[in-house]
């Protein structure tokens, strides 16, 4: 059974598509590789000993979309493809709108027409959701039922989306739709294959803290440590990529084997502050973290972490990796690719 990936050479669609093929699925990989690249589709094929197909493309090419669609008859589509910089939201919101809320109208309006041609064919679609939805969250944890609110257009493209997939499945019973609002998504396969390569400047902890132990960085800036929280630094719910993939996949067989649609949280439902971060990977690269204390990043919450009972409850699905494997995996593909896929 074939499941399309939009954004599949991306960090999340890459991993999700390893556990994909080791669920018995064939996964399809959509890319137009503007944030990921070709490189990752040779690593897909070393980890996994099988060539993966890919469709080269933008989602904004409805008719290119539906012909993909036509051809692979998927049982199932996950649309990771978006951009996903919060900072560079904020500075160019049409980007975002156009490519995240015009890319997702662009897949529905596709489904939908493949549907309308053949009624065998029941829409089913996972999408990549992000705990950013929660705006700035009066406690924690966090539940699905907190109030949704945006604090940069990235939030908002993503707020926009579920509520237009709210309004398909209402509109058309046939669709199934599985909401991912993930936490922080770190760490990478264990084969030190695959990893997060975000281009330029790291905007994340992980990828900077690891740039800062493989020698590209000269030390971290600590975005604050007068929060209200037991170090006084950021707390966040880090989930190591390989849980969120699995996540992934018991969202695609919950949907296959049920009608109705749903919306979880996948985070692992502890908090880690960033030195617990900075430590957890000193000690696992063996690597010094030099790091200065600088004023406190514009928009950042004090604490975040998830309630993920709903996903245990309704996907059979929990975190299993602590932040030391997160923290391994990373180093281990940090140090064995210190520029990412390009070499
Ligand atoms: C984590 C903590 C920072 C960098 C963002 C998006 C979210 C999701 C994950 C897509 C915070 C601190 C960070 C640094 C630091 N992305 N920090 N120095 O902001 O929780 O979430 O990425 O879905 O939508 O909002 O993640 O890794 O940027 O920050 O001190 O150089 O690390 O202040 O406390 P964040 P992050």
């Amino acid at each position: 059974m074939k499941i399309l990936l939009t954004g599949g050479a991306g960090y999340i669609g890459s991993h999700t598509a390893v556990a994909l093929i080791e669920a018995g699925f064939e996964p399809v990989v959509l890319d137009n590789f503007a944030n990921s690249h070709p490189l990752v589709l040779d690593r897909l094929a070393r980890i996994t000993g099988r060539p993966v197909s890919l469709e080269r493309g933008d989602v904004l090419d409805t008719a290119w979309l539906q012909d993909v669609l036509r051809r692979h008859r998927p049982v199932g589509v996950i649309h990771f493809a978006g951009d996903k910089a919060v900072g560079e939201s904020v500075a160019q919101p049409l980007k975002y709108f156009h490519n995240n809320i015009g890319g997702a109208v662009s897949l529905m309006r596709a489904m939908s027409a493949v549907h309308a041609e053949d009624t065998t064919l029941t829409p089913t679609l996972v999408f990549s959701s992000s705990a950013t939805v929660y705006g700035d969250p009066a406690s924690v944890p966090i539940t699905e039922s907190f109030p949704r609110s945006h604090t940069n257009p990235y939030g908002h493209s993503k707020l926009v989306i579920e509520d237009m997939l709210a309004a398909v499945c209402a509109a058309n019973p046939a669709w199934r739709v599985g909401t991912l609002r993930y936490f922080n998504p770190v760490g990478a396969h264990p084969s030190g294959l695959m990893g997060e390569d975000p281009s330029g400047i790291p905007n994340n902890l992980m990828p900077y803290v690891a740039q800062v132990a493989v020698g590209q960085r000269e030390h971290l800036n600590v975005y604050g440590n007068d929060y209200p929280t037991p170090d006084g630094t950021g707390v966040r719910d880090y989930i190591h990529v390989q849980d969120l993939a699995a996540g992934h996949v018991a969202a695609i067989q919950a949907l296959l084997g049920r009608s109705e649609s749903f919306t979880v949280n996948l985070g692992t439902g502890q908090g880690h502050s960033v030195l617990d971060v900075v430590h957890a990977f000193e000690k696992a690269s063996g690597r010094p973290i030099p790091y200065q204390i600088a004023p406190r990043r514009a928009g950042d919450v004090a604490q975040c972490w998830a309630d993920p009972a709903l996903a245990l409850r309704l996907l059979g699905w929990q975190a299993k990796h602590s932040l030391d494997e997160m923290c391994a995996d990373t180093w281990r593909w940090q140090s064995a690719n210190p520029t990412g896929y390009r070499g």
